[in-house]
């Protein structure tokens, strides 16, 4: 790769980093100035993009621009909707796109992946509506009330965040299934999620893309076992199996039926395969129509993405103000802070997300990367983090950028619903404030004296109590948790992610790094065999 321009070589990258060193700024002052709010803040997709609290002004945000430019973003981000091997370590292309019906084809082989697309989309649907209906039957010919999920990583992250989101009571979505998901090989969480369930009305799906990940394969033999022991004859168990997995002959050979396995492509990474077959226990919960919902929201941040300028473009201006805080202000972190409990299972997902696509230090043409690239991701309900991790992000010795996560609406049906979300919303609002501001000493010095201290324990205290501030944040907006707001939501993330590895230079979309571990782990069982 002849061609390939390392990052830190580009004239943007060098005006940025003079431009880190020469040019500090302090939100307290940013925030005074008339309309930034306004100028920062961006819509798509049912998605607002607050970015008013990010230490950036014009002058930086334009050379940020430009290093979107130098690299050719959206040039790129064409090149992937095209079908290129944007993914060239393994030789593909990563069309979780043309999962949602987004037109994501290569000249030679777009249609054909569109159709058969399609056809398995309607295939898992039409099941997922028999069991939404109750009209999954097992062994006894009696309904399936309850389906286990078994698979890990992106066989469970995106299907059991998505549905913790849209299968709350209050949406009005849920049907005859609950979904219950187990990842972990312990055998405490199967052991735990089967307690109390009927061999008789559960069903199981096992998600595997390989369908060789040993602890996937663990949990299904436990599983069969336990339905075996539970009175269903040999004869019958296939009816209780569903597989999900890009090699259907590996699951053939596991004894699953063809009419109960459902497929994707391996142009599909694991991390981005929630709009596939992987999907089939949300649309199980939600309904198919509700899924297409999904489908469709995500569809809308596609578009977006391809069509918007990179000035008003959501993943783009995410991406080129994560790699500020990353490369030029030495963030080593981003934690996103959803004030929402349907988005409570969002941090695990996204941390698979972000750091399994990239966390590289490798670039496209093989050399070692110089630049840090993915901050390790972390967080968790953000009103909760308040009364935790958050003193550190208000008092520690490191800039921690966040992604506050709002919702406008609550659909609770509780008679104190509105005072509950007045609660959870104030909240965001003052955290993102003070962290922005901070409190100086003589702001310290004065609020203390005004509670009434001495001033001899007002100049002991003073220093502990104040705050730096100057703590970059964006504020995402959702107006409520639905579908399509929630599949706009998680496809801006994949998009903000494709967009940094374009700057980085870097493959977002293999993870050679997972490898090593099961290597071992294979060996230890090939010599304890032996
Ligand atoms: O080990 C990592 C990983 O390969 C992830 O990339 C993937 O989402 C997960 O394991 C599960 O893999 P599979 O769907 O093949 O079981």
């Amino acid at each position: 790769m002849s061609t390939f321009l390392r990052p830190e070589q580009s004239p943007a990258w060098q005006a940025l980093a003079q431009l880190a060193r020469e040019h500090p700024l302090r939100l307290d002052a940013l925030l005074t100035h008339p309309g930034r709010s306004q100028a920062m803040t961006h819509q798509a997709a049912g998605v607002t993009l607050d970015l008013s609290r990010q230490r950036v002004d014009p002058t930086i945000m334009a050379a940020l621009l430009r290093l979107g430019d130098q690299a050719q973003l959206p040039t790129h981000v064409q090149r992937l909707f095209r079908a290129e091997p944007v993914n060239p370590t393994e030789g593909r292309p990563a069309l979780h796109m043309a999962l949602r019906g987004s037109d994501a084809r290569s000249p030679e082989w777009g249609h054909d992946i569109s159709a058969q697309v399609a056809t398995e989309l309607a295939r898992f649907l039409d099941f997922a509506q028999q069991a939404y209906c109750g009209k999954w039957q097992g062994y006894m010919g009696v309904a399936v009330t309850d389906v286990v999920n078994i698979g890990i990583g992106g066989s469970d992250l995106g299907p059991r965040m998505a549905t913790h989101a849209l299968a709350l009571p209050a949406r009005g979505l849920s049907g005859q299934v609950r979904v219950h998901y187990v990842s972990n090989a312990d055998a405490d969480a199967l052991g735990s999620t089967l307690a109390g369930l009927d061999p008789a009305r559960t069903g199981f799906i096992v998600q595997s893309k390989t369908f060789t990940t040993q602890e996937t394969l663990t949990i299904f033999a436990s599983a069969k076992r336990w339905l075996l022991d539970g009175g269903c004859p040999h004869d019958q168990i296939a009816r209780h199996w569903v597989a999900v997995t890009a090699r259907p002959e590996l699951a053939r050979q596991h004894g699953f039926s063809p009419e109960q396995t459902f497929l994707f492509w391996d142009w599909v990474g694991g991390r981005y395969s929630v709009w596939s077959a992987i999907g089939l226990p949300l649309a199980m919960t939600i309904g198919p129509q509700a899924f297409r919902e999904f489908l469709a929201g995500a569809r809308e941040m596609d578009v977006h993405v391809l069509s918007a300028p990179p000035a008003q473009n959501l993943p783009m201006l995410m991406a080129l103000v994560g790699v500020w805080n990353r490369n030029f202000l030495g963030a080593t972190t981003l934690n996103i802070a959803p004030y929402s409990y349907a988005l409570s299972q969002f941090v695990p997902f996204i941390q698979q997300l972000e750091m399994e696509s990239n966390g590289k230090s490798v670039h496209l043409d093989g050399s070692r990367a110089d630049i840090p690239t993915a901050p390790i991701v972390w967080g968790g309900l953000g009103i909760d983090g308040q009364h935790a991790y958050f003193q550190l992000i208000h008092q520690g010795t490191q800039i921690v950028p966040m992604d506050f996560i709002g919702v406008r609406q609550t659909r609770s049906a509780l008679p104190l619903a509105q005072t509950h979300q007045k609660v959870v919303l104030q909240n965001l609002q003052a955290q993102a404030q003070a962290l922005a501001l901070g409190r100086d000493l003589g702001q310290t010095r004065a609020a203390l004296l005004a509670e009434g201290l001495d001033a001899s324990l007002v100049e002991a205290l003073a220093p502990h109590r104040t705050y730096v501030g100057n703590n970059p944040s964006s504020i995402l907006w959702l107006d409520e948790i639905n579908p399509r707001t929630l599949g706009a939501l998680i496809a801006l993330y994949e998009h903000k992610v494709y967009a940094q590895a374009v700057i980085w230079g870097i493959n977002p979309y293999d993870q050679w790094g997972v490898e090593l571990g099961k290597t071992m782990v294979r060996q230890m069982d090939v010599s304890k065999d032996s």
